[in-house]
């Protein structure tokens, strides 16, 4: 029996590199080598590999209890978990459902929004409406709404239709606008199709400030703020797909509180437990739960998975958030933050340089290429160029980024933006 990797073509790739142990922003090979972990392990770990306190959280915990049945049981770190989120999400987000990744997370927020118009005797509201450029996750819901890519192409029979609107890409600004002067026209799209359509819309999904996949595209504030009230206006549900900008990448806890905002519902996943174990959890609010909590079994919210609410999950999670309020966390993305804008800034005039951008722990390069996209022939070069020089990054086909964990040292960043200052070079 082999092993069957994720969106790698074996055909193709490199054999993957075995890692031993991981400490802080570095992992350690098998064979000798360490690597600075510039994407935070596809984004999930932000307090640094093998954080003593989240460790020891979970071996406590699966002492105690490693998982029960979460239907008609519940247990302490659950029940502290959801006590903790509630402090720190923002406004009236009351009811937690948990799953287990950020797809599922997304599927429960869909399939919820779904119910609740069910539940609330208005059927017909069955549409869904996404953002071009749009990445929620590899089931068939999170696929439907995410927009075409090599990640759909083979599996478009499996997607429902979904309306759309631009996505605020202020580089390649989709109405020939450019920020300075612009007044959001970006928005003109979605605001015709909410005019026509609201009254069989279930909900809109957008991942708030920053779309991941598509290429780390960041939007301005003002588009998610102006997007919440026109949603509002025509009584459309806001869905933050906030798995991953949650958990302090933009720099503030969530992305929706950066524009001041609060979704109807949102979905968590990544950070959630520190990038320990594999969670979801999608948030809503009181009105949308109300319109399950009545004495009609018919009225159910028929979904679960085998470990929803595991213990050890939670009990990462909670340890999680007992290190955002006992360390300088915010301290720590705000010098990140600081080292992207200075390296970036230096980068941004190379002959070779399409646009830089960065965002709390986020920095961005865009790359010139005459094949830009996902599919770029440059990623591989990039890859493997990285790799030799002791740094894990993956760039997003022309796109790198650098994405570490909180507790990367200055000088380990300014290494890698050494070794990505060499890689434009190559180029
Ligand atoms: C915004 C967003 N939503 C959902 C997902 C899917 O999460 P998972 O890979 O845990 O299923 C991702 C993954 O990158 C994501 O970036």
């Amino acid at each position: 029996m082999k092993i069957w990797r994720p969106y790698t073509q074996a055909a193709l790739d490199p054999p993957p590199i075995a890692i031993d142990r991981g400490e802080g922003a570095l992992l350690y090979t098998r064979d000798g080598r360490k690597l600075i972990d510039g994407i935070s392990s596809w984004w999930v770990n932000i307090h640094g590999h093998g954080h003593p306190l989240i460790a020891e959280a979970i071996g406590e915990q699966a002492r105690k209890l490693e998982q029960v049945i979460f239907a008609g049981f519940t247990h302490e770190p659950a029940e502290q978990l959801t006590h903790g989120l509630k402090k720190i999400l923002p406004g009236e987000l009351s009811h937690i459902f948990f799953s287990d990744d950020g797809s599922t997370a997304v599927e429960v927020a869909l399939k919820m929004a779904l119910q609740f118009w069910r539940n609330s005797g208005q059927p017909q509201r069955t549409r869904f409406v996404a953002l071009d450029r749009a990445y929620h996750g590899d089931t068939a819901g999170a696929m439907s709404v995410s927009d075409d890519s090599p990640f759909t192409t083979a599996f478009d029979t499996m997607r429902f239709p979904v309306m759309r609107g631009h996505s605020a890409d202020c580089f390649r600004c989709p109405v020939g606008k450019v920020r300075e002067t612009c007044n959001i026209e970006c928005l003109d799209r979605l605001r015709i199709v909410f005019e026509r359509h609201h009254r069989e819309i279930a909900a809109i999904i957008v991942e708030p400030l920053i779309q991941g996949a598509a290429g780390m595209i960041i939007h301005p504030v003002e588009f998610l703020r102006r997007l919440r009230t026109m949603a509002t206006g025509f009584g459309i549900p806001l869905i933050a797909d906030e798995v991953f900008t949650g958990f302090g990448r933009t720099g503030a806890m969530f992305a929706c509180e950066l524009a001041a905002v609060v979704p109807d519902m949102m979905c968590l996943s990544k950070g959630l437990t520190g990038g320990f174990l594999p969670m979801g959890a999608t948030v809503c609010t009181e009105e949308i739960h109300k319109a399950f909590d009545v004495p009609d079994r018919s009225r159910t919210f028929f979904h679960g998975h085998s470990y929803t609410g595991n213990p050890l999950g939670c009990a990462a999670a909670n340890a999680s958030l007992r290190v955002f309020e006992t360390e300088p966390v915010f301290e720590r993305i705000r010098a990140i933050e600081a080292i992207h804008r200075e390296r970036l800034s230096k980068l941004s005039g190379h002959p070779s340089v399409a646009t830089t951008r960065f965002l709390g722990d986020l920095g961005v390069l865009e790359l010139k290429a005459p094949d830009a996209g996902y599919l770029s022939g440059i990623r591989e070069r990039l890859y493997s160029f990285f790799i030799d020089r002791g740094v894990l990054l993956r760039p997003l086909g022309n796109v790198i980024y650098v994405l570490p964990p909180y507790v990367i040292a200055p000088e380990q960043l300014h290494y890698i933006y050494d070794v990505l200052t060499a890689a434009v070079e190559m180029v």
